[in-house]
């Protein structure tokens, strides 16, 4: 795809001291220089307060995260989307309508720029990453303050300054990562429970997806500062980590160190600075999950999202050894049909990816296994959806999130034939209709038993129940008070409902 760098961010700042050249120290000198605009209108008796919108998946919600920190460390206080005096929204480009849902929240903002003075919105993320929404927001959203991408995080500091002190927009998208910095102290969602990325960019180019194109090549972190930063996790409270990467299988094949300039052609020396690399050089994602699992005072470990074709028994040995990793795989197929598979460039065929299934079923038989499934890729037959149907029903999904297929520009299945609407609209309906029965019936299948389960929150739907998560991924909803909130706790799940549990507590672990 073609990409470009756009970038107004001036050189020169009107600061006094020198700006540092390198990071992170470079993002420390903007968070104390955008703190003095914080505290100069926290003394004028106005805090200034903050929102970001996530859209799209884990790694979004993990950046978000990272986000949320470096604007806590400038003084900004979290409040509701509404009354923020920042709103940053940062976007999923996967499929259209993500892009549609943003363009429909930007138009309700303007007015709020008349409201308050105060009032800047920035937008980031995937979406960010195309060349041809910069133009569109450019032309008809002239009134967005600024514009990040995937690859430059760490600069929100920097980029709020510049908007700030010349006010004007700005907009910086980097068109691959430059250098990989590290942003300190995530502000979670969760005390106890967080993502961690072991990898970020996918290598692999399905030819529908888009993710290769707006989040780069694949680059591994090494394990130390994995390890490091899950050993900080648990430090601070978290017992569960969930390892976020596209496709963690492939976790060891580019490694990046930190701070490392990332140039395409470059040969990075990793055993300089990774001892378990240099005593391993085939070290992967078994190797690293059990390695985690070794972590003292972590309970849970979970990980997302496994590419059928470079799931291998090694690893599924390592899950079964360890019971601390979660009984949840989530193994997206996106379609049954071998010809299908092909043209998207999945690199497996139906009977392939069903011997897996078998294979995780007879090693882990209690396991809860989750998919991804695309209904009307191009040329996408009834029998090649007769094949969908049929993979639905012998994998035997927990759940199965379900897509229709969304073209997107500059993707190799852009260009093939693409499925009437209405056939892929009932292809669709027949999909859900059966995901659904299967799934209802699979979560079931702990009815009357007594299970552990991490407690999360108080139910969004009902505030007398608390929500609370098996390993399964299955949720259980029970009366409790606030202090359970963090515990685990064993739950007696005394009626199913479809897609979860109402349960009585039994036991506070
Ligand atoms: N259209 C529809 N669904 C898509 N996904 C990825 N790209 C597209 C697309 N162009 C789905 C896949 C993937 C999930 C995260 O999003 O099923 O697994
Ligand atoms: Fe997209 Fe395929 Fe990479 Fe997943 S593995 S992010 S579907 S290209």
């Amino acid at each position: 795809m073609d990409q470009r760098v756009i970038s107004n961010i001036p050189e020169e700042y009107h600061v006094e001291e020198p700006i540092p050249a390198s990071e992170p120290e470079r993002q420390e000198f903007f968070i104390r220089l955008c703190r003095n605009y914080v505290e100069t209108n926290r003394a004028q008796g106005r805090q200034l307060t903050y929102a970001i919108v996530t859209f799209g998946c884990q790694m979004n919600a993990n950046d978000s995260d990272r986000m949320r920190g470096l604007l806590e460390r400038i003084g900004y206080v979290e409040a509701p989307e509404k009354e923020a005096d920042l709103v940053i929204f940062n976007t999923c480009t996967v499929r259209e309508n993500a892009n549609t849902r943003l363009y429909g929240h930007l138009g309700q903002l303007k007015p709020r720029k008349r409201e308050n003075r105060n009032f800047m919105i920035g937008l980031c993320g995937c979406m960010m990453q195309e060349p041809s929404v910069v133009a569109k927001i450019n032309a008809s959203y002239a009134f967005v303050d600024f514009i990040f991408g995937t690859f430059n995080l760490h600069r929100l500091p920097e980029i709020l300054f510049a908007r700030l002190q010349e006010n004007k927009r700005m907009i910086e998208v980097l068109p691959k990562p430059m250098e990989h910095v590290e942003i300190r102290g995530a502000k979670r969602k969760y005390a106890f429970k967080s993502g961690l990325n072991i990898m970020y960019g996918c290598n692999n180019f399905c030819t529908y997806c888009i993710v290769p194109y707006v989040r780069g090549r694949e680059r591994s972190r090494i394990p130390e500062d994995i390890l490091r930063d899950a050993g900080n996790l648990v430090a601070d409270g978290v017992t569960e980590i969930m390892l976020l990467g596209q496709n963690v299988n492939s976790y060891g094949t580019n490694f990046i160190t930190e701070n490392q300039v990332f140039t395409s052609g470059q040969e990075i020396d990793i055993y300089k600075t990774s001892g378990i690399l240099a005593e391993n050089p085939d070290y992967g994602f078994p190797e690293l999950l059990d390695d985690v699992c070794q972590i003292p005072g972590l309970v849970r470990v979970r990980f997302m999202t496994s590419h059928p074709k470079d799931l291998t028994d090694k690893l599924i040995r390592v899950i079964k050894k360890n019971p601390k990793v979660c009984r949840h795989i989530h193994l997206p197929v996106q379609s049954g049909s071998t010809e299908i598979l092909r043209r998207m460039n999945r690199r497996y065929t139906k009977e392939q990816y069903l011997a897996l299934v078998d294979r995780i079923r007879t090693e882990l038989p209690e396991v809860s296994l989750t998919t991804d499934i695309m209904i009307g890729f191009p040329g996408e037959t009834e029998e090649d959806f007769q094949d969908t149907l049929d993979v639905v029903r012998k994998a035997q999904y927990d759940q199965a999130y379900t897509f229709i297929y969304s073209r997107r520009t500059g993707t190799p299945a852009a260009e093939m034939e693409q499925v009437p609407e209405d056939v892929v609209k009932d292809r669709f309906d027949r999909l859900l209709a059966l995901v659904t029965e299967i799934s209802h019936k699979r979560c079931g299948r702990f009815e009357g038993q007594v299970m552990t389960a991490l407690v999360e929150e108080r139910s969004e739907q009902n505030p007398e129940y608390l929500t609370a998560r098996m390993e399964y991924n299955l949720v259980v909803h029970f009366h409790g008070g606030d202090e359970l909130i963090g515990k685990y706790v064993r739950v007696k799940l005394t009626e199913t409902r479809g897609f979860y549990y109402t349960g009585e507590l039994i036991e506070v672990l």
